[in-house]
């Protein structure tokens, strides 16, 4: 097994080592790390609801779902939870995954197969390009962001193909940035093709959808995946769509048929949590807007890029901030192509932590 310990070594010297850290506190605002208080600007959890735990949603339902939702692990809960995420995400149905990466590798791999063309945003979550690869249609990348770069590949290729899917993240989860889910729309249109957007660092953030940014609402055509391990503050995904939609994936779906169900005290917890997204979604809005200003910089979403020259600055940046009582990692190829630290505001964090940070940030910016 020399081949492993070369591997390890090599991605030592290049100071793309990856390492789990401990914390020794549910996750929140303040985490404490290696005995230390941070301050926590690296969750997803947008609205700061990953500690809620209502005791009446495990007495109820415990801890386990015991299968798979096709066999007898399909609870009451999940389609009231189902039935919710529906009508939030404005769709006529939406179905339950027991994670995000799951929904994608499923759901994508489900609607498009050999014979079918795929067009993904060149910056697309893991999850998704893994479930262009499961799929063995052909993937076309279009440039980030890029409609034109979109349009130019569909005139060019679409004709060659059965069915074609369009996919992207809707914010972006490495750059905060949104895509042009407006033109998006139109082309699926356009050229008969399905959209997939992916919104797990959107729903519970810009709004319960992101297509509220652009006044539009999903058709036939549209899929949503949303997460509810990111804002909504539990564990586990979803798929929006039609009600037909919802019947094929059930029939087909490998990632939702052949595993165990997503636990219904999860499902219970997060109908809980569903009920504060308004308000905290309010506050996180405010605080996404003040630190912008602090920063010079404009985000409709949570995520605060902060580039960097070389992975060892990063990785030197984000000891500096340990340091000075803030936890955010470094984040490092092949996640990214460029190194960064990815800085997320939470509804629970102060004024005062975002005036603490951008102060400390710059500082530390000007030394490493
Ligand atoms: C854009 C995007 N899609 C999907 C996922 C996967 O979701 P999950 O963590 O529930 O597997 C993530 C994050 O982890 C993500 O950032």
């Amino acid at each position: 097994m020399e081949w492993i310990i070369r591997t390890l070594e090599e991605i030592k010297a290049r100071d793309l080592y990856r390492e789990l850290v401990e914390l020794e506190t549910p996750q929140g605002r303040l985490i404490s790390v290696d005995g230390k208080k941070l301050i926590n600007f690296s969750s997803n959890d947008y609205l700061g609801l990953a500690k809620e735990a209502d005791p009446e949603c495990f007495e109820k339902w415990g801890a386990g779902s015991g299968a798979s939702r096709l066999i007898c692990g399909n609870f009451k809960v999940h389609r009231e939870l189902e039935r919710r995420l529906a009508e939030v995400k404005k769709t006529e149905e939406s179905l339950l995954f027991s994670t995000g990466y799951m929904a994608n590798l499923g759901v994508i791999s489900s609607l498009v197969g050999r014979g079918d063309l795929i067009l993904s945003d060149s910056l697309n979550h893991a999850s998704i390009i893994d479930g262009c690869r499961l799929s063995r249609a052909d993937v076309k990348i279009y440039e980030h962001c890029s409609a034109d770069h979109l349009e130019e590949l569909l005139k060019k290729h679409r004709r060659d193909y059965r069915r074609c899917l369009i996919v992207t993240d809707s914010v972006f989860s490495m750059d905060g940035d949104i895509a042009p889910l407006d033109k998006l729309f139109e082309l699926k249109e356009k050229y008969d093709a399905v959209l997939l957007i992916d919104d797990a660092h959107a729903t519970g953030v810009v709004g319960w959808s992101s297509l509220e940014l652009f006044g539009l609402e999903p058709d036939e055509r549209t899929v949503i995946i949303g997460t509810l391990g990111k804002a909504l503050g539990t564990f586990g995904a979803f798929a929006c769509g039609t009600s037909l939609m919802r019947e094929y994936l059930i029939n087909r779906c490998r990632s939702f048929i052949y595993t165990t169900a997503l636990p219904p005290s999860i499902a219970c917890q997060t109908l809980k949590n569903l009920e504060k997204v308004p308000d905290r979604m309010e506050r996180l809005s405010k605080l996404v807007k003040d630190f912008g200003k602090m920063l010079g910089v404009e985000s409709r979403s949570a995520i605060f890029p902060f580039l960097v020259d070389s992975e060892e600055a990063a990785v030197l940046m984000s000891k500096a901030l340990k340091e000075r009582g803030f936890w955010v990692p470094a984040v490092r190829p092949p996640t990214v192509k460029q190194s960064r630290l990815r800085i997320t505001v939470t509804a629970n964090h102060t004024e005062e932590d975002l005036v603490s940070l951008s102060k400390v940030l710059t500082e530390i910016a000007r030394s490493c």
